[in-house]
């Protein structure tokens, strides 16, 4: 498994609970001496028990180059694609580790399944991976090696699950033999649980990824979109709205919570990646284009709610609740919480910051300019204004109660509707909620 980030590492460790034996590569030294020690290098629920598990039986192990001996039956290719400055992707570490793969095999005379899990533009496996790969071992596609495109679909927060029960497995490629064995992998893996798989050309695969992350951030903007008009509607909540829609089943209930807009490492750069790959077609994709620019504005709501409540924000205390870009994870990659405290910061407001797992993440953001709170009450205390960024289950045992009696003044806004707005109204907090239009007879 060539990169351990939540994809790699999860999958690794998943494979080795089941009889495998997976060996994880991974440049970050840091990262590997963490693993090691059956530490998980982020916060991923279930995650320590798997590693725990797999490193004490011998099933997991790790290295930091491939001159380990490769005598592996499958390679996969699971590093980071991050965004680069023009919004496509940096394709650096998939060539780097396709580089690696093509020179361990060059020697060896065992056919070898090299698998592209990462999430890479269409043509990647075609037009970069398999030449590098042919080049550096010496070996013809189809002949010494094979090569898949199988994108990965799991959520972070929920990636143990996801990778051990996914919902459809996509598998592409130019080479029936080469998809067959990684059907036949995956068939033995998952047993009578072994979803739909889907048997595509390479590109097919690459753009399923894409279409998959853009249309669940599209839904998202959908229904921010009608909160906005929810918010200017007498007596119209959104999350009634979203409750009626998503009853209908062509439309289902899933992505239609309404909040402070997306982030996290997948849909910002998949989507800006998408654009930028259509453009090069020629074709300017508007529908994802204009979901980008809501969700822009969409992460600026809150301070726009805020401002209403207090007037200026110079020399208020604002408290956030959470940071990670969504609950049961500690990444920070593009959460919304970090434009939302930049901006809070530019208004001059004195920032206090609480996350069950992403505080030593957020310091690398925010560092002195914000103060960290060492729990959620002591975040609370003297606030002039909570704003809930993040729906952590913690969040939501907070009564109307403990905000009357912990901040200087009670005004919530709850970024993520976790709260009941009525019975917070009632206790006398002056409650905003995404979405939720004002009273009126
Ligand atoms: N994070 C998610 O929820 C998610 C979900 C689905 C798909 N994806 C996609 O999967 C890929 C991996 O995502 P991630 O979040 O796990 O990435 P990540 O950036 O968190 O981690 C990638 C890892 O790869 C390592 N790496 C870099 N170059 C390497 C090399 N040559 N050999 C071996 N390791 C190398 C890095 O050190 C890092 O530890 C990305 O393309 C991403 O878009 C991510």
């Amino acid at each position: 498994m060539f990169g351990l980030g939540p994809v790699g590492l999860v999958t690794a460790v998943c494979f080795a609970r089941r009889g495998n034996q997976v060996v994880g590569i991974d440049p970050d030294r840091d990262r590997l001496e963490k693993i090691r020690r059956a530490e998980a290098p982020f916060f991923e629920p279930k995650l320590k028990e798997y590693l725990t598990d797999t490193i004490a039986r011998g099933a997991f192990s790790v290295a930091d180059d491939s001159s380990v001996n490769m005598r592996s039956d499958l390679a996969y290719i699971a590093v980071g694609t991050p965004s680069s400055e023009d919004g496509s992707i940096d394709l650096t570490y998939v060539k780097n580790a396709a580089v690696a793969i093509g020179q361990s095999i060059r020697e060896s005379t065992q056919y070898q399944l090299v698998v592209v899990k990462s999430t890479v533009i269409p043509g990647t496996a075609r037009t970069l991976v398999k030449p590098v790969l042919e080049r550096e071992s010496g070996k013809a596609a189809g002949k010494g090696f094979g090569l898949c495109s199988n994108p990965e679909f799991l959520r972070e927060g929920n990636a143990v699950h996801d990778a051990e029960f996914p919902d459809r497995i996509v598998i592409g490629g130019e080479d029936v033999d080469a998809i067959t064995r990684l059907e036949n992998f995956y068939k033995e893996f998952h047993g009578e649980t072994t979803p739909p798989v889907i048997r595509t050309t390479h590109e097919s695969a690459e753009l399923i990824k894409y279409a998959n992350n853009a249309f669940l951030a599209m839904k998202v903007s959908y229904i921010n979109t009608i909160a906005n008009i929810a918010e200017r509607t007498p007596n119209a909540d959104v999350k009634a709205i979203a409750q009626g829609i998503g009853l209908d089943e062509r439309i289902g209930s899933k992505f239609l919570n309404a909040g402070l807009g997306w982030g996290g490492s997948c849909f910002p750069k998949d989507l800006r990646a998408l654009v930028r790959y259509s453009k090069s077609l020629h074709y300017a994709p508007e529908l994802i284009e204009a979901a980008v620019a809501s969700n822009e504005n969409q992460k600026q709501r809150a301070i726009q709610l805020a401002k209403h409540a207090l007037g200026s924000l110079v020399g208020k205390r604002i408290a956030i609740l959470g940071l990670a870009f969504k609950p049961e994870t500690d990444d920070m990659r593009e959460a919304v919480s970090i434009p939302l405290v930049r901006s809070l910061l530019t208004e001059g407001a004195n920032v206090v910051v609480y996350d069950p797992a992403a505080m030593r993440n957020a310091r690398a953001f925010f560092r002195d300019t914000v103060t960290y709170a060492r729990d959620l009450y002591g975040c609370l205390d003297e606030a002039d204004c909570c704003i809930v960024v993040t729906e952590w289950h913690e969040f939501t045992t907070i009564t109307p109660k403990m905000f009357l009696e912990r901040m200087r003044c009670p005004v919530v806004i709850d970024g993520r509707r976790i709260y009941k707005a009525d019975e917070f109204l009632r206790a006398g907090i002056r409650y905003s909620g995404i979405g939720l239009g004002p009273k009126a007879n």
